[in-house]
């Protein structure tokens, strides 16, 4: 089976919340995850898992986190993406998920291979826990 881990970074709760669920989609799938907030996750650790799964919430003007989301993609980036799984989640305001469509594109330019369509959502993620457990089943 293979590794999974996640990193979340989350504000007042959104992102993290989703964390949950997807962990949760993950583990009813059978799979098993290690999970980091963003403040925490060394990248040569994240890089030896094969299937990373990120969560941070829209922030700056449609920018990852610049403090620990935004280094730990630059990162990985620059290790490239191509034998990795990705998955991709993370709660939004005013800018209607924009910043998840260039995150997304990211991960493609670097050859990394999503699991699942990116999970986003406007605020709480009351509505998209059925989606957010569904992107963890994906991953596993
Ligand atoms: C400093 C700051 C910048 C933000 N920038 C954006 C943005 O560019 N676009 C957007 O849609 N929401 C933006 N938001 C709103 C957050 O993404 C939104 O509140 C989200 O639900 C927070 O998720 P969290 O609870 O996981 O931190 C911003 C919020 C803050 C505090």
């Amino acid at each position: 089976m293979s590794k999974i881990v996640m990193v979340y970074l989350s504000n007042t709760g959104n992102t993290e919340e989703m964390s949950n669920q997807v962990q949760k989609g993950i583990e009813e799938a059978g799979g098993e995850v290690d999970v980091f907030a963003a403040s925490d996750a060394d990248v040569e650790k994240v890089y030896e898992y094969d299937t990373i799964v990120l969560g941070c919430p829209a922030c700056g003007t449609e920018e990852l986190d610049e403090e620990y989301m935004e280094p730990l993609m630059q990162a990985l980036e620059e290790k490239g993406l191509e034998e990795k799984k990705i998955a991709l989640f993370g709660s939004y305001d005013w800018g209607g998920g924009e910043y998840m469509d260039t995150w997304r594109t990211r991960v493609e330019d670097v050859k990394g291979t999503l699991v699942a369509e990116p999970v986003i959502v406007e605020g709480e993620p009351d509505e998209v826990v059925d989606q957010c457990i569904a992107l963890g089943k994906a991953c596993v």
